[in-house]
């Protein structure tokens, strides 16, 4: 049992007040209880083409570490959140493949400059193609701070995705192989978030070095989710 007054102390460590941080406790979330009812925000409808082929994105993509002064548009946040977990089929399969159709991903969008979008910590619904709040105020600092080696530089990206797993989704089935699979699953999920990146003419970098507690305090994320990778975007500078 968890001591009320730790969880009083970790609610004061906070850095910003969290929105029904607790609603999400559901593992399968995707059944949608919007973290925040007050602030559903319907994405852009995702692009399924584009400019660029997927040969030349291969080709041009590498880790950026410096960003433009700009910020992101809703639909360049949308189409990237898409690309690494969005629904493409009636039954709920993703654009990135999951062992056994489990689906334990999640991803929450850190935005700190997102046209149209208040600063905060928002929770993908790929079902709806909608974001919900989870989080008030711009954390990236708070988020900077929680990376290891001093990675002040995340903090300039005008917003950072983070991908998170539920080892309990895929454990009924696939019992001690789960882990293995949701940190694949997070591998796949991430490549198809930079690579977006880069076809829509954004930067990106594939980051692991975090303290996962502190990241996972910071996200307000629940029980039992794991943050796995953290993928800073904006305009390369
Ligand atoms: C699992 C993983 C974790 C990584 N963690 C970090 C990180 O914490 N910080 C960082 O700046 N780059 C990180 N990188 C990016 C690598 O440093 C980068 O991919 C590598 O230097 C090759 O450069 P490229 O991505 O431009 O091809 C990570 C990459 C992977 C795959």
């Amino acid at each position: 049992m968890v001591a009320l007054p730790l969880v009083a102390l970790l609610m004061a460590l906070q850095p910003w007040p969290a929105a029904g941080a607790d609603a999400d406790a559901d593992a399968d979330a995707d059944a949608d209880a919007d973290a925040d009812a007050a602030s559903p925000v319907a994405l852009p409808p995702a692009q399924t083409s584009g400019r660029m082929p997927l040969e030349a994105a291969l080709q041009q993509r590498r880790s950026v570490r410096a960003f433009a002064d700009a910020p992101l548009t809703l639909a360049q946040a949308g189409q990237l959140l898409w690309a690494a977990q969005g629904q493409t089929a009636a039954d709920g399969r993703r654009t990135a493949p999951s062992a056994g159709a489990l689906r334990p991903l999640e991803l929450h969008l850190v935005a700190g400059a997102v046209q149209g979008l208040a600063p905060g910590v928002y929770r993908y619904r790929p079902t709806r193609h909608a974001l919900a709040r989870v989080a008030a105020g711009d954390p990236r600092a708070a988020l900077a701070a929680v990376a290891h080696g001093g990675q002040q530089w995340l903090q300039q990206a005008p917003a950072l995705v983070v991908v998170s797993g539920v080892v309990a989704r895929s454990a009924g089935r696939y019992g001690e192989r789960a882990e293995r699979f949701v940190v694949l699953e997070a591998g796949a999920a991430t490549q198809n978030l930079l690579l977006q990146a880069v076809a829509l003419g954004l930067g990106a970098t594939f980051v692991g070095a975090f303290d996962e507690a502190a990241l996972a305090r910071l996200l307000v994320l629940p029980s039992g989710e794991r943050p796995l990778a953290l993928v800073p975007v904006g305009r390369p500078r």
